[in-house]
């Protein structure tokens, strides 16, 4: 049933009649992928611009990544975290060599890792720093994006995710991103403070990169409070923004680090949490776990995936092409006066329409970047993300940039 051919029409009606309307796609209907490139049921061969909101940093279907899944999916998929098996400890070591920390606590989607370093971190509040039970509060930055669960949601300002989807759980405090005295004031507020939860670059907000030394200084904020400072790194992590965690930016080490998507380059659902002892032993058999957190596949998958981006030098590759991404668009911001900016850091980046919040121009500017072979979506009204996959050539980004200036010239 898989292998029969259909339409780009009839997928569409497919997935109109029989799924939930969670989400509103471009339209245009994917069936293989390579690389940089991802090609319609029709045949028709678009750059990725999106890379499955950064999952696919390593590219579409990488060999490396594919074969190590293929071995493993036919030797064992699952075991019950009941019992041991003999991938699991070697991936966690792997890991937590690879990203400095003593431990890993191994999940499957963001939100999950997100859910598992709040719950860790009020833990810790309460057994090692005396915080009253049930007081915790945790401060979270205004148009973050974490995930969609309750919790989630609950400290999201997005009417969106949020309506109508509550009673939302309590314990967090909105400050405003890139505020440090705001910072300093929600820390100074009161003495259940567990911890501060960030993005380094907000990504699904339309990829606001703070200033720099925001990070370095909130750290050492969080420090000086005996807090502890959470990186949400599922989107910024793993080489796509020109380093391997965009923390590494202001050489800052988070208390806990939270990792997902590129983490199995896309392949399999992978997240992760890690911290240092003293912080992850507060977590105690039966506490916290998931059936699939931590399979044999996802961890040969993983390690694959973590192989070909120190191999394939992504992040020094992201840094580069990122810099010649943003001089180039800022050639064709200085020509027309259809796009205000340019931001980003490695390749995640953003270029703002010159039109108000509400108006569907960066909808009709993907719609026609389709049609030119590039697919990007908006992320927020008029912004539009670009995060191609990090194996792309200066030749191939060069290519994108002729598709965006005849896009932008034509419309
Ligand atoms: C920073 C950040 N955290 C968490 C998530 C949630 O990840 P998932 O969709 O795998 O649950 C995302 C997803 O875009 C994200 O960008």
């Amino acid at each position: 049933m898989i292998s029969e051919k259909i339409s780009s029409q009839q997928a569409i009606d497919l997935e109109d009649n029989y799924g939930a309307h969670n989400y509103h796609p471009l339209p245009v209907v994917l069936s293989r992928g390579e690389g940089v490139y991802v090609w319609d049921v029709e045949g028709k061969r678009y750059y990725d611009f999106l890379s499955a909101y950064s999952a696919v940093n390593q590219g579409h279907c990488h060999p490396e990544i594919i074969s190590a899944l293929k071995e493993q999916v036919s030797t064992l998929t699952l075991t019950s975290r009941a019992f041991y098996n003999d991938v699991l400890g070697k991936y966690e070591k792997y890991v937590t060599e690879y990203f400095g920390f003593d431990k890993v606590l191994p999940m499957n989607t963001g939100a999950e890792a997100v859910e598992t370093a709040i719950k860790l971190c009020r833990k810790y509040a309460y057994e090692k720093r005396g915080v009253e039970e049930n007081k915790a509060e945790i401060i979270v930055c205004k148009n973050n994006f974490h995930g969609r669960t309750t919790t989630v949601i609950s400290f999201s300002n997005d009417e969106g995710a949020r309506k109508n989807f509550g009673p939302y759980t309590p314990g967090f405090i909105k400050v405003e991103y890139d505020d440090l005295d705001a910072l300093e004031q929600a820390l100074q507020s009161n003495k259940n403070i567990a911890g501060f939860l960030v993005e380094p670059i907000q990504g699904e907000a339309g990829v606001y990169v703070p200033s720099e030394g925001y990070l370095t200084k909130a750290k050492a904020l969080c420090e000086k409070y005996q807090v502890l400072f959470i990186a949400d790194e599922v989107q910024t992590g793993v080489a796509r923004t020109g380093q391997l965690l965009a923390v590494n930016h202001e050489s800052v080490t988070p208390d806990i680090l939270i990792l997902g998507k590129a983490l199995s380059g896309g392949v399999y659902p992978v997240s992760a949490v890690f911290a240092n002892n003293k912080i992850m032993e507060v977590i105690k058999p039966g506490q916290h776990g998931s059936t699939f957190g931590g399979n044999p596949l996802a961890c040969a998958v993983a390690i694959a995936a973590l192989e070909v981006v120190k191999n394939e030098k992504l992040a020094d590759n992201a840094e580069k092409l990122g810099k010649l991404f943003r001089s180039e668009m800022q050639k064709i911001i200085d020509s027309t006066d259809l796009i205000k900016s340019v931001r980003g850091k490695g390749l995640l980046n953003a270029i703002i329409i010159n039109d108000t919040e509400d108006s569907s121009t960066a909808w009709d500017i993907c719609i026609k970047l389709r049609d030119n072979g590039l697919l990007a979506k908006p992320t927020h009204g008029n912004i539009i993300r670009f995060a191609p996959p990090l194996v792309m050539t200066e030749e191939q980004l060069l290519d994108c940039v002729q598709i965006i200036k005849k896009t932008i010239t034509e419309f």
